[in-house]
């Protein structure tokens, strides 16, 4: 029986720039299930986000990039994010940590309260598992609270079937079943503002020209 939900919308991306990209696949697979759980998608890739590597420099004399513009705007119009991200040598790729570096610079910050779901796919044993570790030190850091579940698909280049779903049957339920408790948690989120957290990124800064990195936060009203 399928659940009435509230709205929830989604970012979803990859962050591979591989043509055949398993983590695409992956992706791909989360917004068909995220559907299915009556989310609504915003299906966007990593090309959508290129931005040059991130140089104080740059950002003085020209500004933010339009990449990392468009990940602001579309993080700010969603709920939440499902990223499907590689593991290279044990951690993220550069270009998604470049992506987040970047998008952190605006004010209000666009991570800040959006739940991320993390996903990786690859054809190791490991799944990618180790590199999602790694990417929810900076999410978690700019406030985004991780969902604690995360899925990692090992040997994906077997794993998949014609039609993009997993060839394993309880692989495939499971992954559903993380996707289904994680859009109950930003339905939660969403719809009880009481859980919204504020974002100081060093307790005890105060706003100063020299740190220019904290943000007035926005206090919820006691009930
Ligand atoms: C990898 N790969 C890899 N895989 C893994 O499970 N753990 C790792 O630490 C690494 N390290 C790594 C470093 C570099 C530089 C490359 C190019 C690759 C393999 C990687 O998971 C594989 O290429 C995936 O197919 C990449 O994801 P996409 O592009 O298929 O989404």
């Amino acid at each position: 029986m399928k659940m009435e939900r509230c709205s929830v919308r989604l970012l979803v991306f990859a962050a591979s720039l591989r043509h055949d990209s398993y983590n695409s696949r992956l992706a791909t697979l989360g917004a068909t299930v995220l559907e299915e759980k009556g989310a609504t998608v915003d299906r966007a890739t990593m090309r959508d986000f290129e931005c040059p590597f991130y140089d104080q420099d740059v950002e003085a004399s020209k500004g933010i990039p339009e990449g990392a513009v468009r990940l602001r705007d579309r993080l700010r119009a969603a709920d939440a994010y499902l990223i499907a991200s590689p593991e290279y040598n044990a951690s993220m790729p550069a270009v998604l940590k470049n992506a987040i570096d970047w998008g952190s610079r605006f004010k209000p910050q666009p991570f800040k309260g959006k739940r991320g779901l993390l996903v990786s796919a690859s054809p190791s044993m490991v799944g990618g598992n180790r590199g999602l570790w790694a990417l929810r030190v900076p999410l978690e850091h700019l406030g985004s609270p991780v969902y604690p579940d995360m899925f990692s698909l090992a040997q994906a280049h077997e794993a998949f079937t014609d039609s993009g779903r997993l060839k394993d049957a309880t692989l495939q339920k499971y992954f559903e079943s993380t996707i289904d408790c994680f859009v109950d948690a930003v339905e939660a989120t969403k719809h009880f503002p009481a859980m919204k957290t504020q974002w100081i990124e060093f307790l005890g800064e105060r706003p100063t020209k020299a740190t220019e990195r904290v943000e007035e936060s926005e206090v919820p009203e006691a009930a």
